[in-house]
């Protein structure tokens, strides 16, 4: 399926899958509740978890969100990271159906630095609200077959392999200061060398962050940090940064042999879904990864995947 299909599809209130920088989305026209509604009937998404709506130009976020207070710091924020792996969350306009936000007064944001979602936004002429292309609480997709694995029927617009790998940063700008709702790729350090000091990272006390579970991107085996869990490593899986200490397991998935922790961000979900895809394997044994610069997104997405199988 090409471009212009996906966006006549997008435009008649279907689904489509498409490819950005970070991982696949399952998009649908935004000013839609109706084609909305369908993505939280696919992911079998609970609807009290939001959406982020995808934008091609700057421009149309005056009509989405009131910028009001926090112009100068938008601008300042979108002018550096977009098109980027940053999801800014601003206070919404009514032009936005209430199913995509969950509800919320508040709208979620982002422009993907992906040429191919860039072209079917703009061919479909409406921003488009997209979710990670995957059933609720599973493994991300970055490439189109993941996508396919989960939905066999859904339409797909392939783009190869995402290059960032892991979810977008998630943001919410508030007059007195930003709270980070997601780790991702574009770090607090950087949020923080183009934000001006006045406006300081807070903490997030109560703010509503509906996708903040514990547990999440879970694969289909049980996945355990080493150390928390003996296992027969003949019918183990082992998830590594560099490679090493992986004598006797069954499968090794290494991240980046030099170390580079935004490589080892770009091929999580890929090593994680072979793991998952792979006969002879009971479980995942994760090595911690450092957590400096990009560390702690990873480890985020891990002890997620952990949850729900540490003691
Ligand atoms: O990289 C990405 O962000 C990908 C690609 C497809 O753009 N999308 C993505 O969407 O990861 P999703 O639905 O899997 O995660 C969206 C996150 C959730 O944690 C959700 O709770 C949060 O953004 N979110 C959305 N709208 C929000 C709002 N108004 N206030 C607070 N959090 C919001
Ligand atoms: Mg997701």
């Amino acid at each position: 399926m090409g471009i212009a299909r996906a966006a006549e599809l997008i435009r008649q209130g279907e689904l489509v899958a498409f490819p950005t920088e970070t991982v696949y989305g399952l998009g649908a026209d935004a000013l839609n509740p109706l084609a909305v509604a369908k993505i939280f009937e696919l992911k079998e998404r609970p609807s009290f978890d939001p959406l982020i709506v995808h934008i091609a130009d700057i421009a149309l976020v005056r009509e989405l969100a009131q910028l009001g207070e926090l112009e100068n710091y938008f601008l300042l924020l979108s002018r550096k990271f977009w098109p980027g792996p940053l999801t800014i969350v601003l206070p919404k306009k009514n032009i936005i159906p209430d199913i995509v936000t969950a509800g919320l007064p508040t709208v979620a944001i982002r422009m993907p630095d992906n040429e191919i979602a860039l072209e079917l936004i703009r061919q479909s002429d409406c921003p488009i609200a997209a979710p990670s292309a995957n059933k609720f609480g599973c493994l991300s997709p970055t490439t189109a077959g993941h996508v396919r694995k989960q939905f066999p029927a859904l339409e797909i617009l392939d783009g190869g392999p995402a290059k960032v790998g892991i979810e977008s940063t998630v943001i919410a700008l508030q007059a007195d200061g930003f709270v980070i709702l997601r780790q991702g790729i574009i770090t607090k350090e950087e949020l923080e060398t183009v934000l001006p000091a006045s406006l300081s990272p807070v903490e997030n006390n109560g703010l509503a962050s509906p996708g903040l579970l514990k547990a999440h991107y879970s694969p289909s085996k049980p996945l355990y940090f080493l150390g928390q869990h003996t296992a027969d490593k003949s019918r183990a899986g082992l998830l590594t940064l560099r490679g090493e200490n992986a004598d006797g397991y069954k499968k090794t998935e290494i991240l980046s042999p030099r170390g580079d922790l935004r490589e080892a961000a770009a091929n999580l979900f890929g090593a994680l879904h072979r793991l998952e895809e792979a006969p002879d394997i009971d479980c995942i044994l994760a090595e911690p990864i450092p957590e400096t610069g990009v560390g702690p997104a990873i480890m985020d997405k891990l002890r997620k995947a952990n949850y729900r199988w540490k003691n």
